[in-house]
Formats: C-alpha cells, sequence, structure tokens
C-alpha cells in the first residue's frame, strides 16, 4: 500500500518549501514545536450532527505511520487548545480491534475529496500532493476538550468528546464552509475540483461508526472505593 509511509512521503513534498511555508500560523504562533502541517477541517460531536466544528490542527510526525495533532478553535486569541487528533495509515487502522478502537475513528477519504479538508497557506500544488500521497487513506482518532465556540464557555468545563468527520455531501451547513473559506481566503469548490484525481481507497469496517448506528461518549464515573494511597500515613523523606 502506498499509505504505508507518512513521514518519508512528507518529508519529501515538505522538503521543496521555503523555511517557515510548511506551517503557516494565521494567528500567531502557537501549536507543539515542530508541527510540519496546518490542516483546517470539519468535526461534529458523536451523537450531535449538528454541533459542527471548525478544527485547526497542527501536526508532528510521530513516527513513519502516524502524526498527531493539536486541535485550536478558529480565531481566537490567545488560541484556545480545543482538542487532540491522532493519525494513522490504514495498514495500521487494519491491525486494530474492531469493538473499542477502529470504531473510534474516522477516515479521510471524503474530507480530502470534498475539499473539507484544507491546508491554508500552502501552493495548490504542495496541498495536492500531501493530500494525495499522504493524507487520503488515513484514519483519525479525535477528541475535543473545549468545545469553546458552542458552550460558549469561558472555562473548559465538561468531559472530552468523541468527535466524527463528514463522509457525504448535505451533511455540512453550507454557511459553515462559506465562513471557513472567507477566514482563511480559501474556496472549497475549486479545492474540491483541483482534487477530483485523487483516487478514493476503500474504507476499512468499523471506522466512521455513527453510519451504524452508533454514538460514543464518554462519562465520568463515581463509584465509592478505596482511596487511599500506597505510601498512606507515612512521612515522604526526599534526598537532597
Ligand atoms: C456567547 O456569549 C456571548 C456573551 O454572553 C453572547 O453574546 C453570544 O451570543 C453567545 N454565543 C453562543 C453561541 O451562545
Ligand atoms: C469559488 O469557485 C467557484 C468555481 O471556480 C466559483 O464559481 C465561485 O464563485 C467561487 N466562490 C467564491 C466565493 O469566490
Ligand atoms: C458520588 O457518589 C457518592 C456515593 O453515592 C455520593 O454521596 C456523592 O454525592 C457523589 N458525588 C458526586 C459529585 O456526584
Ligand atoms: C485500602 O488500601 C490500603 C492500601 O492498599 C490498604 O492498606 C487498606 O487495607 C485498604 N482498605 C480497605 C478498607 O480495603
Amino acid at each position: 500500500m502506498h499509505y504505508q509511509k507518512l513521514a518519508p512521503a512528507l518529508s519529501s513534498v515538505l522538503a521543496f518549501l521555503p523555511l517557515g511555508l510548511s506551517t503557516p500560523r494565521p494567528f500567531g504562533h502557537y501549536g507543539p514545536e515542530g508541527a510540519v502541517l496546518f490542516l483546517n477541517g470539519f468535526h461534529f460531536v458523536s451523537g450531535h450532527s449538528d454541533w459542527e466544528i471548525s478544527a485547526n490542527h497542527y501536526c508532528v510526525i510521530i513516527r513513519d505511520d502516524m502524526l498527531q495533532c493539536a486541535i485550536y478553535n478558529t480565531a481566537t486569541t490567545p488560541a484556545h487548545l480545543a482538542g487532540i487528533e491522532y493519525i494513522i495509515t490504514s495498514d495500521a487502522f487494519e491491525t486494530l480491534d474492531y469493538e473499542g478502537e477502529k470504531i473510534n475513528q474516522i477516515d479521510h477519504v471524503y474530507e480530502v475529496t470534498s475539499g473539507f479538508l484544507t491546508q491554508p497557506g500552502l501552493p495548490a500544488s504542495v496541498d495536492h500532493t500531501i493530500m494525495k500521497d499522504v493524507l487520503v487513506g488515513t484514519y483519525g482518532k479525535t477528541f475535543h476538550t473545549w468545545r469553546f465556540d458552542q458552550q460558549n464557555s469561558t472555562y473548559p468545563i465538561g468531559i472530552p468528546e468523541l468527535v466524527m468527520g463528514y463522509t457525504g455531501d448535505d451533511q455540512l451547513t453550507p454557511d459553515f464552509v462559506t465562513k471557513r473559506d472567507e477566514m482563511f481566503g480559501l474556496n472549497t469548490t475549486e479545492i474540491r475540483e483541483a482534487r477530483s484525481d485523487i483516487p478514493h481507497p476503500p474504507v476499512v469496517a468499523g471506522a466512521d461508526s455513527w453510519k451504524y448506528g452508533y454514538v460514543l461518549s464518554l462519562g465520568i464515573v463515581n463509584q465509592t472505593a478505596n482511596t487511599t494511597f500506597p505510601n498512606d500515613g507515612q512521612q515522604v523523606v526526599l534526598s537532597s
């Protein structure tokens, strides 16, 4: 499979970019050091298809088959850390358990071919290569920790939420895409047309579990148990 190795594919594309262009930071310097990708795309909270989120991903390479992204809310100053996404190759995804793991993840085929997943600031040809050679066949596991936009909260209240990705037309509010396009100076229609030659790899069963009718959410469990620490009652002596 040509999606086996993310890192070499990315490195060979990014090597041709002027220093600094690979991680445009339109809203100031944030995101992890060493980020090689800046992606804007859309998520919705599992079970709440109307909770649409515009997510800015800053991704670092962890291994040949894995990227790790910190997600920030759009256009807030300072940026609010909103979640994390782990991106893996289809080969890696194949090895995972169905229950409990594959069903947490989303595929990226439609996100790429629809033009929803974008790389603001990158030349179109570089974007095309990264989408085709690196991202279209990948899967992502994404939790949002602070839905600043929807909850409208000054503090990160609540618990992390699993989010899903869009897989077809007529799911996401067109307005939402238009606003994103205006913010970044993009045209999703043109991006979609430019990517029309990108092949659609088959989606491995288990991903996008909302399609099977599953709603996956976290919950805090409060149960009475032994809450003593192993060292309870003893004086800790720290060596100097
Ligand atoms: C967020 O709060 C502000 C100030 O209270 C209010 O004007 C705005 O409408 C709220 N937005 C949402 C999405 O609830
Ligand atoms: C985006 O591109 C399409 C196709 O070129 C064009 O028809 C449309 O008017 C553009 N939209 C905007 C907002 O410029
Ligand atoms: C946790 O559970 C205990 C025992 O049922 C209960 O007394 C307590 O109020 C609960 N705490 C919270 C924060 O729900
Ligand atoms: C709770 O755990 C501590 C430490 O392991 C142990 O010494 C203690 O006996 C336990 N208490 C109960 C009621 O099980």
